[in-house]
């Protein structure tokens, strides 16, 4: 698996920033962080990580105005990276930047979300009168501290416990969270399961579709439970391929050499399946164009259906 390239992103001492970066550098740790910038050129965890060896971009948000995140997003494309994790970083993030780094955003948040978005978290805590506190990391969407939640821990409250010395404990929670979720999020791509319920949910919204076992290979099937027809088969591992990928019916021995010879990383022509026009795409990849195997999902759907469905299909093209 190649590891992550991650951007982490802060406003001051950047301590979760170490404690991603000190993790990141295990043999067997899934990520690597490659970048770090922020909002605030001075941060202190600016100099932590240049001494670290890690390359800084120090980017003055205020003197740059409107061209901070064009500058910002040139930097992350220059250091080509995949994941971006916020620590501490307290610039709100415009939804066009959100945007275009949907589900590649992470933040670590001081609190047991949904409780207590926002600041003082731990003064609300013990405010409410709270047994425990906590930390979630989660991903990063248009609103505040709401989107999917990826991993939670929880730290008690003392009888004796001020805002101050619960933060420095749930401080220590979030340097061992925040890697451990950070590592299970950028293997997610590599994971079978995972892979299989992003190309279930596509073939689910295909007419008539039924879960149909290939060989034992989990698969996709159209039509009515006895007459089905395979248009798409999980390929986990397939005959000494490397990759996990997914079998679909293409025109011909033509289309899939051309597909195959033009990009060898996400084309493959599975051994026994390839010579009756399957067609192999890789999927455990950072970069899969999951509207393209949606696509791939429909034209092999449309090339197995019974006419009855395909004309249905074709009557509707036309509006
Ligand atoms: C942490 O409490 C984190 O949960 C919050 O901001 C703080 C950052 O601290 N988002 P540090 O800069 O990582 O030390």
């Amino acid at each position: 698996m190649d590891k992550a390239r991650v951007a982490v992103l802060i406003s001051g001492r950047g301590s979760n920033m170490a404690a991603l970066i000190y993790a990141g550098r295990a043999d067997d740790c899934p990520y690597e962080v490659v970048l770090v910038s922020g909002d605030k050129p001075d941060a202190l965890g600016l100099s932590l990580a240049a001494a670290e060896g890690v390359r800084v971009a120090r980017l003055d948000a205020r003197a740059l105005g409107a061209d901070y995140w064009e500058k910002l997003n040139r930097q992350l494309a220059q250091a080509k990276v995949d994941l971006i994790a916020l620590a501490g970083f307290m610039k709100i993030i415009p939804v066009s930047f959100v945007d275009k780094w949907a589900g590649r955003i992470v933040n670590i948040h001081p609190s047991l979300l949904p409780k207590y978005k926002g600041l003082h978290t731990q003064m609300k805590a013990l405010d409410n009168g709270d047994r425990v506190s906590g930390a979630t990391v989660h991903l990063v969407t248009s609103e505040l501290d709401s989107g999917e939640i990826l991993g939670q821990v929880e730290v008690a409250i003392l009888p004796s416990d001020t805002a101050e010395s619960l933060e420095d404990r749930v401080l220590i929670a979030e340097h061992q969270l925040y890697p451990r979720i950070l590592a299970r999020y950028a293997s997610r791509p590599y994971d079978a399961a995972w892979i299989e319920q992003q190309v279930d949910a596509l073939a689910a919204r295909l007419p008539e579709v039924i879960r149909k076992s290939n060989h034992g290979a989990p698969g996709w099937g159209v039509g009515n439970e006895k007459a089905a027809k395979n248009f798409a088969i999980m390929a986990d591992h397939f005959h000494g391929e490397e990759s996990v990928g997914l079998l679909v019916r293409a025109s011909g021995p033509d289309e899939m050499n051309g597909l195959i010879e033009a990009q060898p990383e996400i084309y493959f022509w599975p051994k026994y399946y390839g010579a009756s026009g399957w067609l192999g795409i890789r999927l455990s990849r950072r970069d899969v164009d999951w509207d393209q195997v949606a696509d791939w999902l429909e034209r092999s759907w449309r090339s197995s259906a019974p006419p009855r469905l395909t004309k249905l299909m074709r009557i509707a093209d036309q509006f």
